[in-house]
């Protein structure tokens, strides 16, 4: 249980013995300033006010029943009822010394566990994936990865556009070029030019455009050549998808590729059943759900289209009969889309009409976790200087040679083998970090110059935190990983570190809620610099430091390392013991 859990219960069965009804809240919180204790117990307010009594009075009938001997050394009633929770140094040093040796740094698993679908990175196969995928992919995996820690069954569900009318197009474009003896990875190899040239011979040739309209007709029949045709296309699209996330460092594999096409089956189905339950209604010829709790602010009601005119399915569509397969087939309670802002209203769309049409049960758990767009310096969207999207593939090359750079200015005596690990390691984190650790729903400015730094809140600051906890280990002559000793926290300095790292679980309990990963980041980079603070002012490795005081600050600074490797590991960031 961690600090928080346990106050609050401790709170709240004080509050139950001094009468007060158990819907009333202990809200406890840690404290903003050192002044008022750690922590604050701050429902007698409340509560006095919904019992019609004096918040002061009532505190102090909370505070003659609350049992925290050995946990706090000091409780005090202050302004107008808060309860301010001291905590025992002792006990402090013994929660920390009990987490920093456990495999899982004390850290609970959820209980009970949820089974969580998180639709994630889901890039259009048509094209090239670009840097709007990449805010999708690398908050959606950092979810991805906590709520596993955490003990959740996670399900990825990689949602690729790899259906629709263009594909008729394309899959043209490629017979076209498999006749002219090209191989389909050959073809394919860039596919932003590959994409432009198809839709140029669309536009310009009426044959052509003939033979694709024909193709889409024949794809959706399931004619076996033409599927053939699109197979191809599909898994050399795939396969540029899958070598961007082992660059990336991210988790997502083949088999959590489950695309739009994986769907077509159920989509006459789905129609079917909306009209039956009088949902769907025929509009100008196409298929159209009006949806009056979405109306605007003239009451006219919200419109989805779930199948157009000539009979072809939507997005909306196809989103629809993912939800019911994930809740039904995967069993999710829980699904979380990663998904930018502009689909904010389509995705209240699906929401709505799902649980209306009781595609999803009433109890699960539907969130679109919407994020903003990644801007270049000039506060514009992201683009090549000539105005293009951004390959994603480029990108990342980039953010490794420009580490590599960094790197070998401030570490000249690194080995070449040395150097081209770190800086995969850091120039993957940067670009991470600097993603992750915004506030997700805003836009954000990507900045080479920024995110690469080693000072501030960036994720070269964090990694060179973590060497540095490595050097003092190796200096020390001692094995991080093995090390153990008692801990005492005399130095404030101690103190202050101790309580930071014994609430990193409060910290992972509030991400796996809210899926805003930048309160980890933020957490981690006060965790480093409080540790700097610490090893300025509480020196180790001098001298004159007694052995059980060197040895207690060593096991200090292996559970601030330890946090900050898992806590940069849920990131998706990788550590290093030299850089
Ligand atoms: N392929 C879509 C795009 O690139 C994103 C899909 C997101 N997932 C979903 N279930 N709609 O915009």
């Amino acid at each position: 249980m961690n600090i928080l859990t346990l106050l609050h219960a401790k709170v709240r069965q004080a509050m139950s013995q001094a009468g007060i009804p158990e819907t009333l809240s202990a809200a406890v919180a840690p404290s903003k300033n050192a002044k008022f204790g750690d922590y604050q117990a701050n429902g007698a307010m409340a509560a006095a006010k919904s019992m019609g009594m004096k918040p002061r009075d009532l505190a102090q009938q909370i505070c003659e029943h609350l049992q925290l001997d050995g946990i706090a050394h000091q409780i005090e009633i202050a302004g107008p009822g808060f309860i301010n929770i001291h905590l025992d140094q002792n006990w402090l040093a013994s929660q920390l010394q009990k987490a920093s040796n456990d495999t899982r740094l004390g850290i609970e698993v959820h209980s009970p566990a949820q089974t969580v679908v998180l639709d994630y990175s889901s890039p259009n196969l048509a094209k090239e994936m670009h840097v709007g995928h990449l805010r999708s992919t690398i908050i959606g995996d950092a979810i991805a990865r906590l709520l596993e820690f955490m003990g959740d069954t996670v399900i990825r569900q990689n949602h690729v556009g790899d259906w629709g009318t263009q594909f008729g197009m394309l899959i043209a474009e490629l017979e076209d070029k498999l006749e002219d003896g090209d191989s389909a990875s050959l073809a394919l190899h860039d596919l932003e030019k590959f994409y432009q040239s198809a839709k140029k011979h669309f536009d310009e040739d009426p044959a052509f455009a003939d033979r694709a309209r024909d193709y889409v007709v024949r794809l959706q029949s399931g004619e076996e050549n033409v599927l053939a045709l699109w197979e191809q296309f599909r898994d050399v699209s795939l396969s540029h998808s899958e070598a961007i996330y082992e660059k990336l460092n991210v988790t997502l594999t083949p088999d959590d590729v489950y695309g739009e096409s994986a769907y077509n089956d159920d989509l006459a189905v789905l129609v079917e059943e909306l009209k039956a339950q009088n949902l769907a209604t025929e509009d100008d010829g196409a298929l159209v759900v009006f949806l009056d709790e979405l109306a605007d602010k003239e009451g006219n009601p919200s419109a989805v289209i779930i199948q157009k005119k000539d009979g072809g399915y939507l997005y909306a569509t196809t989103d629809l009969a993912a939800m019911r397969y994930r809740t039904g087939t995967l069993g999710a309670s829980r699904i979380q889309y990663f998904i930018d802002d502009r689909q904010s209203l389509h995705m209240k769309q699906v929401f709505t009409l799902a649980r209306k049409a009781g595609f999803v049960p009433q109890d699960t758990q539907l969130e679109h976790r919407a994020f903003g767009k990644m801007l270049g310096k000039d506060g514009r969207p992201f683009k090549t200087r000539t105005g293009g999207t951004v390959k994603l593939a480029e990108l990342l090359d980039e953010a490794i040679e420009k580490a590599a750079d960094v790197v070998k200015s401030k570490n000249p005596e690194l080995s070449a083998d040395e150097i081209a690990d770190v800086a995969r390691k850091v120039g993957i984190g940067a670009v991470k970090y600097a993603d992750l650790s915004k506030t997700r729903t805003n836009d954000y400015v990507f900045d080479w110059d920024a995110m690469l730094s080693f000072e501030g809140n960036t994720g070269p600051y964090l990694q060179y935190a973590y060497t540095r906890i490595a050097s003092i280990f190796r200096k020390a002559d001692e094995t991080l990983d093995t090390f153990s000793a008692d801990v005492q926290l005399d130095a404030v300095q101690e103190q202050t570190l101790a309580l930071k790292v014994l609430r990193f679980s409060e910290v992972l309990e509030q991400v796996a809620e809210d899926a805003y990963p930048h309160t980890l980041c933020a957490y981690l980079y006060e965790l480093a610099s409080l540790f700097m603070t610490f090893y300025e002012a509480c020196p180790i490795l001098k001298e004159d430091v007694p052995a059980p005081v060197r040895a207690s600050r060593l096991q200090l600074s292996k559970a601030t390392a330890r946090t900050l490797e898992q806590g940069l590991a849920l990131l998706g960031i990788e550590v290093m013991t030299r850089m």
